[in-house]
């Protein structure tokens, strides 16, 4: 094969994916005056970025003025387990308000207070009404916004163009092979840094919130291009899917109709959240129907209601329900809002969910609860980068938004992901900024390894015959829900990874049937390896972590354990070709940033107080 046959297309920077990270992390590079090629593999704007519908958190202060950069802070160590990355989880508390007002300038429609500020709701693990929102439509409005902003400073779009493999040039990133979707044509981008903001791996799990794109492809490719992978145990399942009919089971049913005052019921009639407050957030959880009640009436004294308890919390307590046997029918729990709020109101602020459920369902959300139970939503875990830079170990290799591990620890409080992909977004664009001014020598293209990525592509059409890749992927679904799903052990996750390991041999000699034009089969079987990587780390990553924290919850290994506090799971390619999974000591963390995170509730509130000269 003549690789000058190969079209060849160069920028300074190449963004994989298209969602809230990529398109910030574009404009930053094309910002300061970069070119910039934003390669993806759906249509621009189709991102998981619009499942986060209920809102961008942000300590902008306009609900309830006592809210900081520091409660952020402290909110997301808390929800994290304190496993988050202490500078990340600075860096995106104290950005998160400028990026927010950055949106609006750009063109962002927020909802608004009554005197005109941009609008906050109440979301779990958040301590104050801090989601900035757009009804329940807030992630496809940032993504409209970054688009527009994006088209117009000149960003060079490249759809349905899927990235196969990275190149480098000795160490360092050279490019990226990828595959035109419609017509099965490889194209080979050129260009000295590459940003990863591929998203999570979601469909490696039957019942995801997550559509086709999200197969872990980032995970796969900076995996073999040599960087690390860190605490892929951790992956939300966020608790409210829906669970019927089965066409749609798993589909989103925002937070935000509990941070409306929606409760969760069990079959019993019973609000069972009341029974699952851990001892950590009691101090600031409402136990009573009552103080709930004072709480939706803006009783600013009140605590939260306990349906707002982080997503790990509530997504176990829904199973417990079931388990027990006081499910709802279908399998879940019932999600109530139309007895707390008047029907106007939900449909002025939950107008999707109205929708949602009125043409998938046949339900009205206003008068009558929903059935909801846990999906597959977000993977904490992910690339390892620098705090600062958003730079992987590789050179030249960035990574932002769910591809990358480590603002969100051991478990993401709901709109903290449309926060991190702005802020770290803008920080990875910065960091190939700089990258790029201290690396001004010439790359050559690896043709042997271009080589090499174009016919592991074409080997998977040219077979004679082989393993169906819908089968593999089928089987890959069902092994991770069932053993790598919300509660784990040593016994499940050992039959996962043999599950897995049986899978890998499939996927030597997998088959797709037909031509490389537009060819589903094929792309899915160029899909599986990225999979396959994601599923194997997260399986052997939950393996090794013998404690239950956050999202992970091991019944082998009930509660956190100090030891485990002090590293990370860190996954890597061995010269061998195997997984090499170890633990990584985390350092210590900045002496005024534990300080911060350890205050009680009133400590920090009479600090933040006396900061802005309050009495
Ligand atoms: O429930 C939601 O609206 C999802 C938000 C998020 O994942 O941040």
């Amino acid at each position: 094969m003549d690789i000058s046959d190969i079209k060849t297309i160069e920028h300074d920077v190449i963004v994989l994916g298209a969602g809230g990270a990529g398109l910030r992390a574009a404009i930053e590079c094309s910002m300061h005056g970069l070119s910039t090629g934003l390669v993806c593999k759906s249509l621009l704007g189709k991102a998981h970025t619009v499942m986060a519908e209920g809102g961008v958190a942000a300590a902008l202060g306009n609900v309830d003025s006592r809210d900081n950069w520091k409660v952020h802070f402290r909110d997301t160590m808390r929800g994290g387990k304190f496993l988050n990355n202490w500078r990340m989880a600075e860096l995106h508390a104290k950005e998160a308000p400028d990026r927010v007002r950055e949106l609006e300038e750009w063109g962002a429609v927020f909802d608004r207070t009554k005197t005109g500020l941009i609008n906050q709701r109440n979301f779990g693990g958040h301590r104050y009404p801090r989601l900035a929102h757009v009804g329940d439509r807030t992630g496809l409005e940032i993504i409209r916004t970054l688009q527009d902003h994006g088209i117009h400073q000149g960003i060079d779009v490249y759809m349905e163009c899927t990235g196969l493999d990275l190149l480098k040039d000795g160490d360092r990133i050279s490019g990226m092979v990828a595959m035109w979707r419609e017509t099965g044509e490889f194209v080979i981008f050129k260009s000295k840094a590459v940003i990863l903001a591929t998203g999570g791996g979601g469909k490696a799990w039957k019942i995801t919130s997550n559509s086709w794109e999200y197969t872990g492809d980032g995970y796969g490719m900076a995996y073999e291009a040599g960087a690390e992978l860190m605490d892929m145990e951790f992956t939300q399942f966020h608790p409210t899917g829906m669970v019927w009919p089965p066409s749609v089971r798993g589909t989103l049913v925002t937070e935000g109709v509990r941070g409306e005052g929606g409760i969760l019921v069990n079959s019993e009639g019973k609000r069972f959240m009341f029974d699952n407050i851990p001892d950590r957030f009691a101090p600031e959880t409402a136990d009573t129907e009552d103080e709930t009640a004072r709480w939706l009436e803006g009783d600013k004294e009140a605590r939260r209601p306990p349906e707002l308890l982080t997503r790990d919390v509530v997504a176990r307590a829904i199973r417990k329900e079931v388990k027990a046997g006081r499910g709802s029918p279908h399998g879940g729990a019932f999600l109530d809002i139309a007895s707390r709020r008047s029907a106007e109101d939900i449909q002025k602020k939950l107008p999707s969910m109205y929708h949602q459920f009125k043409v998938l369902a046949e339900l009205d959300i206003t008068e009558e609860p929903m059935e909801v139970g846990p999906t597959l939503h977000y993977f904490m875990g992910g690339v390892r980068v620098d705090s600062d830079s958003q730079m992987t170990c590789v050179p030249g290799l960035f990574a932002a938004g769910e591809c990358a591990a480590g603002v969100h620890g051991a478990n993401r409080l709901g709109g903290n992901s449309l926060s991190d992909l702005l802020v770290c977004g803008k920080l990875a664009g910065e960091g190939a900024v700089k990258y790029l001014e201290s690396n001004k020598d010439e790359i050559n293209l690896d043709e042997n390894r271009a080589r090499e990525i174009i016919r592991a592509a074409t080997d998977i059409l040219n077979r004679e015959s082989g393993e169906n890749p819908y089968l593999i992927h089928e089987d890959l679904q069902e092994t991770m829900q069932s053993n790598v799903g919300i509660v784990r052990d040593d016994e499940l996750l050992t039959l996962g990874i043999s599950g897995i390991d049986k899978l890998w041999n499939k996927f030597k000699n997998v088959k797709a049937d037909g031509a490389s034009q537009f060819n589903p089969g094929w792309h899915q079987a160029i899909a599986l390896r990225n999979l396959l990587i994601t599923s194997e780390a997260v399986a052997k990553a939950a393996r090794l972590r013998q404690e239950s924290r956050g999202a992970h919850t091991r019944v082998d290994y009930e509660g956190e354990r100090d030891e485990w506090l002090k590293v990370n799971v860190v996954i890597k390619k061995s010269p061998d070709g195997t997984m090499s999974v170890e633990k990584v000591e985390r350092g210590s963390p900045d002496p005024e940033l534990e300080r911060i995170a350890n205050l009680s509730i009133e400590e920090l509130e009479e600090e933040v107080q006396r900061e802005a000269g309050q009495p």
